[in-house]
């Protein structure tokens, strides 16, 4: 039995807090801390009326490492969950290795003042967390995180050698909304609108954003129009899979929110070049956030499915083969349980699957680490067992 905190009270620490509330047995204390304090008070109700687990709340800015040391020394938990936003992994990793704590996150660190993610800042801290006999997992949410276990469980099980991956997300759900972000807009849109990027032969290939699309015929939602992007996972995956040829990552977007984001983009609201308004100096890609939907509000009015698999090709007993690993997941069914969309969903529950994996000494190793490099067994395994049941198919070669 573990005691851990969550820190970051958005869409997806909701579900985190959730989904940790459902197994008192293993996570028997959890705090959630984040910097609205009633955004956490607001979970850990949900929490208790749903569960029956009563979570303790406190308010932390994570961008403050003295702060966040001081209170892991007073609350002393075993692993700390970070489901703030990509700018707080450098500091809640230091105040992880300060107070002795075990380190998750779900998305790598980003520079809040350049759109730009690489996994290289945290890497740097692997002899600091080894040193520390503590154990960092970084992206144990679904894209990164579940990709990257699906390729190394096909890198296990599947094949005797993969030649190459393509990393598919599809969102096929309706929140009803114009034009609204799935999760944190901020970090979405940052995402999307830099220059498609992957890696083939040993090199990376850049691409103008958005430029490169095609028609997927996904399982369970159908042909949908999927666009090459850059995307975190790539980075990893393309340096611990052995003898790859190529991996690229793709992702689902409509006509109508690919027509609206190309107008904020026009007129300049996508910018993180801070103006000045009154006396304040703000990026408009911050204001426009406050102006789109909370994400954390879309779980009720969206309906419909997601599917997100890795379309992996090589070679197994000499042959070429080529596999889908892939889930569904069911919008309205998340929100029924967790009182969420899918896409938090997605990301909490193996945030939730990682800590235990941490927690249960199963991938308890000192250093830090991405997902594949660990086994992927019993992780696939807790996929099935905590809402996001994955399946295999084989399909023509191209
Ligand atoms: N791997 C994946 O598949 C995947 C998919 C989706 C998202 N993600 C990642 O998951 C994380 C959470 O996403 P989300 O959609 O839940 O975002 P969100 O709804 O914006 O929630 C982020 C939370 O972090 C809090 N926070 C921000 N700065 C903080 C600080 N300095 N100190 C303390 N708390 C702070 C925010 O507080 P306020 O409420 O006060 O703003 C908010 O509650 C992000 O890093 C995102 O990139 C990963």
């Amino acid at each position: 039995m573990s005691k851990v905190i969550i820190i970051g009270a958005g869409g997806v620490g909701n579900v985190v807090a959730h989904k940790c509330a459902q197994s008192p047995t293993i996570f028997n204390e959890i705090v959630l801390a984040s910097r609205t304090l009633k955004k956490c008070e607001a979970i850990a109700q949900t929490v208790k009326e749903k569960t029956g687990q009563v979570i303790r709340t406190t308010q932390i800015d994570a961008d403050d490492v003295q702060a966040t040391t001081d209170l892991l020394k007073k609350e002393k938990p075993e692993l700390l969950i970070n489901v703030a936003l990509p700018y707080q992994d450098l500091t809640l990793m230091d105040a992880c290795l300060n107070a002795g704590v075990h380190y998750l996150d779900t998305a790598n660190y980003e520079p809040p003042e350049e759109a730009k993610f690489e996994y290289k800042w945290q890497w740097a801290y692997q002899e600091r967390f080894e040193q520390a006999g503590l154990t960092a997992l970084l992206g144990s949410g679904f894209d990164p995180g579940v990709t990257n276990v699906f390729c190394a469980y096909a890198q296990k099980h599947l094949f005797d050698h993969i030649e190459t991956i393509d990393i598919l997300d599809a969102n096929a759900g309706d929140h009803g909304y114009p034009f609204a972000t799935n999760f944190n807009p901020e970090i979405n849109i940052r995402e999307i609108t830099q220059n498609g990027r992957y890696w083939e032969n040993d090199q990376w290939i850049e691409v103008e954003p958005m430029s490169v699309h095609q028609k997927y015929d996904f399982p369970v939602v159908g042909k949908q129009d999927a666009y090459l992007l850059y995307h975190e996972e790539l980075e990893s995956l393309s340096k611990n899979i052995p003898n790859l040829k190529r991996i690229r990552f793709w992702m689902t977007f409509s006509e109508k929110y690919l027509t609206h984001l190309r107008v904020l983009e026009n007129v300049g609201m996508t910018s993180i070049q801070p103006i000045e308004i009154h006396g304040q100096s703000i990026q408009p890609i911050e204001f426009l956030k406050k102006v789109l939907p909370d994400p954390a509000s879309l779980g009720e009015r969206t309906k419909g499915k997601t599917c997100i698999g890795c379309d992996i090709t090589g070679i197994k007993d000499g042959q070429k083969k080529r596999s889908f690993i892939y889930n569904v997941c069911d919008h309205q069914s998340c929100y029924k349980e967790v009182l969420s969309q899918a896409i938090s969903y997605t990301t909490g529950v193996p945030a939730r699957i990682g800590a235990e994996m941490i927690v249960s000494d199963q991938w308890k190793t000192p250093g830090v680490w991405n997902m594949e490099q660990m086994d992927p067994d019993p992780f696939m395994a807790a996929l099935n067992q905590y809402g996001l049941p994955w399946k295999i198919i084989d399909l023509p070669l191209n």
